[in-house]
């Protein structure tokens, strides 16, 4: 029979998860890879795409050098509570977080390794994210950069807090695969805004909304208004490859977003030129949140406030009218709160996936240097349980879809989300000349086209078990 996952869903209003010994779920966290429950959480990442030359010296490869090497969902959780511990008793400089490494491949990879038998069968999976441009409106492969274009056999990532023990790394693996396979490297760095807090490239904090697997809700999580919660069964799939019972994996979506942030904010000052509102409002109309990660929905301005604080919302409060967060805003349409209209609100939750995305290129904040147009941006990577369901059905039903959120009735274009829409970029958006209640909506010939598809692929990110089982049947 297969195993109820959301069996072990214990996060009550005490927060009781954990993955304590004697659990059931700590066999499952044992073979689970790390980032999928809780993002790893290091500065540095190295993304290291593998296409391999040899079937046998691949498998030898997967199963001998990077399975042991793997951080699984428990580990990371271990590695966690150590580094916590040792920064809190200020005992010995830490070193850094523990390496964390993970291991995908994507449907060419387990075809190459001749494991079709025992790979995931999601039709998006299957198919490639190429396959899947037309339904995205992304480019076509000509413009992606040239490496992407290829079809890469698996996604090695190593990531730790210092960039050094990064590098070497690097070199480690690299030596490794000499002579058994091609590599393109991708390099991710987290960026900060002078509060410490998570950024991306355009300058807003990021990582604020996400659901919450295995977090523990603390005195500081409040979900009265917006409950994070998920299921394990929105994200983890039954891995086929590996044991019974306690093998899950999920499917990786991978998207090197290229961001023009000159453009987004030149468009941002046109913006509240025509408005007649401060730059940071108009740019929040785009966004839905301020650039400390204060939503607009809220009733007062921006304040500091802790973001755990400031994502107890839904838009409720603002349902027909889109006249405290425009309906296009990209966090209105990622993730409307139940008021897509679309669908019950349950099932429209399920469209949600956890987001482990990373900033690549270097941050030009406080530098004399003028905003890139190129060069920087998002390797935007989700875990999805269903990519068709989850990821495909946000970029094309949600981002690219001038009508949703299905609202008023009858329902009226608001333009695409200013952030990742793709298609019809320039269909009116709706905008506010004021905050005060009951101020003029202005409709605005469509703002967005910034990020640019690079390139990406789907990966599956199997269990650890499966990794190791490819050491039997090697001739
Ligand atoms: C370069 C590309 C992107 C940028 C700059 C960007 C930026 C942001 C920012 C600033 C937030 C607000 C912080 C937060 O609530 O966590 C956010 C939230 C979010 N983004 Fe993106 N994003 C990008 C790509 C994407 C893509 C490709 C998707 C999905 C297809 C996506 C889905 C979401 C979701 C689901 C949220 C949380 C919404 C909520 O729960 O309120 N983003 N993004």
């Amino acid at each position: 029979m297969p195993i109820n996952l959301d069996q072990f869903l214990s996060l009550d209003d005490n927060g009781n998860f954990t993955l304590d010994d004697g659990n059931d779920f700590n066999k499952i966290a044992k073979d689970l890879q790390g980032n999928i429950l809780k993002s790893h959480g290091r500065n540095h990442a190295a993304h290291i795409f593998i296409e391999f030359t040899d079937k046998h010296a691949a498998r030898a490869f997967i199963s001998q050098k990077v399975a042991p090497k793997i951080t699984s969902a428990k580990k990371q959780e271990n590695d966690s509570i150590d580094f916590k511990t040792i920064k809190d008793n200020g005992t010995r400089k830490s070193n850094g977080t523990r390496m964390f490494i993970s291991f995908s491949l994507s449907n060419a990879g387990y075809v190459f390794i001749e494991e079709s038998a025992r790979k995931p069968n999601e039709i998006q999976f299957v198919n490639g994210m190429k396959s899947s441009i037309g339904k995205l409106n992304d480019p076509n492969t000509s413009d992606w950069e040239k490496e992407y274009r290829k079809n890469w056999h698996a996604l090695l990532i190593v990531a730790n807090t210092r960039k050094s023990r990064v590098t070497n790394e690097i070199t480690k693996w690299k030596h490794l695969l000499k002579n058994k396979a091609r590599t393109h490297i991708e390099l991710g760095k987290t960026i900060r805004n002078n509060d410490g807090q998570h950024i991306e490239h355009f300058g807003y904090v990021d990582g604020i909304s996400q659901p919450l697997l295995v977090t523990k809700l603390s005195e500081n999580i409040s979900i009265k208004n917006w409950d994070p919660r998920a299921k394990l069964s929105s994200t983890l799939v039954v891995d086929k490859g590996g044991k019974p019972e306690i093998s899950f994996g999920s499917f990786l979506v991978f998207r090197k977003l290229e961001q023009d942030v000159k453009s987004f904010k030149q468009a941002e000052i046109a913006l509240a030129k025509e408005l007649g509102v401060h730059k940071e409002y108009a740019g929040a109309q785009i966004v839905g949140r301020f650039r400390n990660g204060h939503p607009l929905i809220s009733e007062i301005l921006p304040q500091n406030q802790s973001p755990a604080k400031i994502n107890d919302f839904n838009y409720d409060s603002d349902l027909t009218t889109g006249t405290k967060c425009p309906f296009h805003a990209h966090i209105r349409k990622m993730n409307p709160r139940g008021s897509g209209k679309n669908e019950p609100k349950e099932k429209e939750k399920t469209h949600l996936f956890v987001r482990r995305g990373i900033p690549f290129g270097e941050n030009h904040r406080n530098t004399n240097q003028d905003d890139p147009s190129e060069g920087v941006g998002l390797l935007f990577m989700a875990y999805n349980q269903d990519i068709n369901n989850q990821f495909e059905f946000m970029q094309a039903d949600w981002a690219n879809n001038p009508n949703f959120p299905n609202q008023p009735t009858p329902p009226i274009e608001h333009g695409l989300d200013g952030i990742i829409g793709q298609g019809a970029i320039k269909t009116k958006q709706n905008y506010l000349k004021g905050w005060e209640k009951n101020a003029e909506i202005k409709p605005v010939e469509g703002i967005g086209g910034f990020v640019k598809l690079q390139g990406g692929e789907y990966f599956f990110t199997p269990s650890i078990s499966f990794l190791k089982s490819l050491s039997d049947n090697i001739t």
